[in-house]
């Protein structure tokens, strides 16, 4: 049941405020105390954090990678599932090995999962399907409350792992004594102010679906962001090519002079994400760049970042203002919506893709 839209994929971004808020209150208690499942975990013994995981769920991994590193003080490694255990990586004894599945069941997932098994301290997961394979084998499974995802193009799934996976950088961060509890009361009021700050994220609806019209008669795409960024630009593209199968590519802000802007011309739409934050000055930068090869960019960015960057660009689309940490589940909005407008002004079938299954079960 589409309940009223169009496509399971555009129900699916519009229910985001609603199982956002829904995952949230599974593990928050009304005094803002975390909640994991069963007897939790420790982080205070865990030294490094190993990640693995396919598709849009490697995004997620690489945002809270960021995560985990500036707030919880922990480095952490992530892999995409299908490069993990064929390269034989040593894995230390204080090791959280966490893998992130929608669907619990993706074969190089639970190949990566499988070679941890006896190695890493504790095996965790991050899943939409508790009753699935990888579920199954994990020591501790966080379930992401996303409710049934239809659409092959994974969207409220991607933002629910995010916000669970930030869950999990501030339980580890308070079990590491690198949070004070002021701080932490924060984030925590950040976050449970994410789904109406979606809702505000969702009305620029019709800047998007214009902007995705520029795009829509375009051959190549380029999406750029810096630091958390970058992984919401790889989202962006690879919702793109998945079903408007418009050829995108992304690049940290950083790489494109060391050879991607030999692309850009007047023909190459250019996607900037960019929140007025501490990178902020630096990708716009990047972004002139690119406009000096005629490029056109549509820099997605909040009221004040746009005020101070829109000379010259193609189109912009304005996100509300967040903490700076939680931009990049903001974000995922734009990348998802660019996505889908562009497929329907296409005329593709945007919930079926060709090729693509929505589960994927051989390597
Ligand atoms: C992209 C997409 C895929 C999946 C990937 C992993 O929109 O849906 O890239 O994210 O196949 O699937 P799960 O999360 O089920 O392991």
């Amino acid at each position: 049941d589409k309940a009223g839209h169009k496509h399971f994929m555009a129900k699916e971004i519009a229910e985001q405020p609603g199982v956002i808020g829904q995952a949230l209150s599974h593990y928050l208690t009304d005094e803002g105390e975390i909640l994991l499942p069963g007897d939790g975990i420790d982080f205070s013994s865990i030294d490094r954090i190993s990640m693995a995981a396919c598709g849009t769920a490697s995004y997620a991994c690489m945002a809270a990678k960021y995560w985990f590193e500036q707030i919880a003080r922990l480095p952490v490694e992530v892999d995409v599932a299908s490069e993990f255990r064929y390269r034989e990586p040593p894995i230390p004894a204080r090791t959280l090995a966490l893998f992130v599945s929608q669907s619990g069941e993706t074969a190089d997932t639970l190949a990566a999962l499988r070679f941890c098994e006896g190695k890493a301290q504790s095996i965790l997961s991050v899943v939409n399907v508790p009753e699935s394979s990888i579920a199954r084998e994990s020591d501790l499974v966080l379930p992401i409350y996303a409710g049934v995802e239809v659409g092959v193009a994974s969207t409220k799934a991607f933002t629910c792992q995010l916000t669970v996976l930030y869950l999990l950088v501030l339980k580890a961060a308070k079990d590491r004594g690198v949070l004070s509890e002021a701080a932490l009361a924060d984030h925590i009021s950040a976050l449970r102010g994410l789904p109406s700050v979606i809702n505000t994220a969702l009305e620029q609806n019709t800047a998007m679906r214009d902007a995705a019209y520029k795009l829509s008669t375009a051959r190549d795409v380029l999406f750029l962001g810096r630091g958390h960024m970058f992984p919401l630009a790889l989202e962006g593209a690879l919702k793109l090519k998945e079903i408007s199968y418009i050829h995108a590519e992304a690049y940290a802000s950083g790489e494109l002079k060391h050879g991607p802007i030999a692309l850009v011309d007047e023909e190459v739409p250019v996607v900037v994400f960019a929140p007025r934050d501490v990178l902020f000055d630096k990708t716009v930068s990047n972004m002139q760049e690119v406009m000096a090869r005629k490029g056109k960019v549509i820099l997605v960015s909040d009221a004040e970042g746009i005020a101070e960057a829109r000379d010259g660009v193609w189109a912009t689309i304005e996100m509300p203002k967040i903490a700076d940490a939680l931009t990049p589940i903001l974000y995922a909005i734009p990348a998802q919506l660019l996505a889908y407008h562009t497929a329907v002004a296409k005329g593709t079938d945007v919930d079926q893709p060709r090729n693509l299954a929505k589960s994927v079960t051989v390597e």
